[in-house]
Formats: C-alpha cells, sequence, structure tokens
C-alpha cells in the first residue's frame, strides 16, 4: 500500500528536484528514509526514489548530483554520492563505478494531478524486489566517464566554473 507523502506545485521544466521522505516528516512512514526525486519534461512529470543513505557508507544521498546520462544505455538518471562519489541509476538503484558495492533500495513512487494544479505524491511501503528492477549493462569506461561528469557538474554548483589561463 501506498503512503501519501507530499503535495506539491506542479514543477518548472528542467531541473531535478528532491525531498526527503522520513518519520519525522511523514507521520505514516514507517520504513527507512527516502529520497524522491522529481523532474518535469513538457508536460510530463517523472519521479524516483531510494534509500537515502548511500549503500556504501551511509552517507545522505540528499545532496547528490544528479544528472541524466545514460538513456541510451538503458540508465535513468545517475547520481553521485557526494562522499567518495560512487554513481548509482536513480531507476534501478543499480551502483554502476563500483560493480562489487551494493545496490541502493528503491521504491515505488506515483503522482496524481489534482484539479487545484497540486501533484500528490504517493511512496511504496516496500521497496522493490531487487529481481523486478532492470539492471543496464554499463561498461566501466562509460561508468567513469558518467563518474567524471558528475564531478565536474558538482565542482561548477558549488565553485562555479573557472578557466586556467
Ligand atoms: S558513502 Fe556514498 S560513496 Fe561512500
Amino acid at each position: 500500500m501506498a503512503v501519501f507523502v507530499r503535495s506539491l506545485p506542479f514543477p518548472r521544466e528542467g531541473t531535478f528536484m528532491r525531498f526527503r521522505v522520513s518519520h519525522e516528516t511523514v507521520p505514516e512512514w514507517r520504513g527507512e528514509d527516502v529520497l524522491v526525486f522529481y523532474r518535469r519534461e513538457a508536460d510530463s512529470l517523472s519521479f524516483w526514489a531510494l534509500q537515502e543513505a548511500c549503500p556504501h557508507a551511509g552517507v545522505s544521498l540528499i545532496e547528490s548530483d544528479i544528472e541524466d546520462f545514460g538513456r541510451a544505455e538503458g540508465l535513468g538518471p545517475c547520481l553521485a554520492c557526494p562522499a567518495h562519489m560512487y554513481v548509482f541509476d536513480a531507476q534501478s538503484g543499480q551502483c554502476i563505478t563500483q560493480p562489487r558495492a551494493r545496490d541502493a533500495r528503491t521504491y515505488p513512487v506515483s503522482h496524481e494531478r489534482g484539479d487545484d494544479g497540486m501533484v500528490r505524491v504517493y511512496l511504496g511501503r516496500e521497496p522493490h524486489a531487487k529481481a523486478a528492477t532492470t539492471r543496464a549493462t554499463v561498461d566501466q569506461k562509460r561508468a567513469n566517464e558518467i563518474q567524471l561528469s558528475l564531478v565536474e557538474i558538482g565542482l561548477n554548483r558549488r565553485y562555479g566554473t573557472s578557466e586556467v589561463l
């Protein structure tokens, strides 16, 4: 059964947006803290939800940089943990840069748009069964490229672009 977790205004186009679901913010939520990403493209809205604690060492993924790199490879948006830059596919939870690392648990998330224009978001109580998620095939070279791109995006976001003269 899904839990109502948030009511949102219909977002502006393009940028990934995010929020955390925890027992503190949603009293009906009994599970682990979950990070929800969403993005609007034209009139459609997409959501992804995964455990907030990085499967590597438990650091929060809420400050992760996230970008869409791998649609051609069957990946969802990829996010890089701010601690050690392991990269996860937000769609499957797969860690694409460290094949032996544990994947992140992902959750079913759904939404509906009300007559008032607000978007109501619902989160499934149980994570997806691992077998139900589709793993992308990404070779190490491509995974490293995605990781480097996310590092660059993160540095630019934090410190701005700079040129070496
Ligand atoms: S804690 Fe996330 S990569 Fe190490």
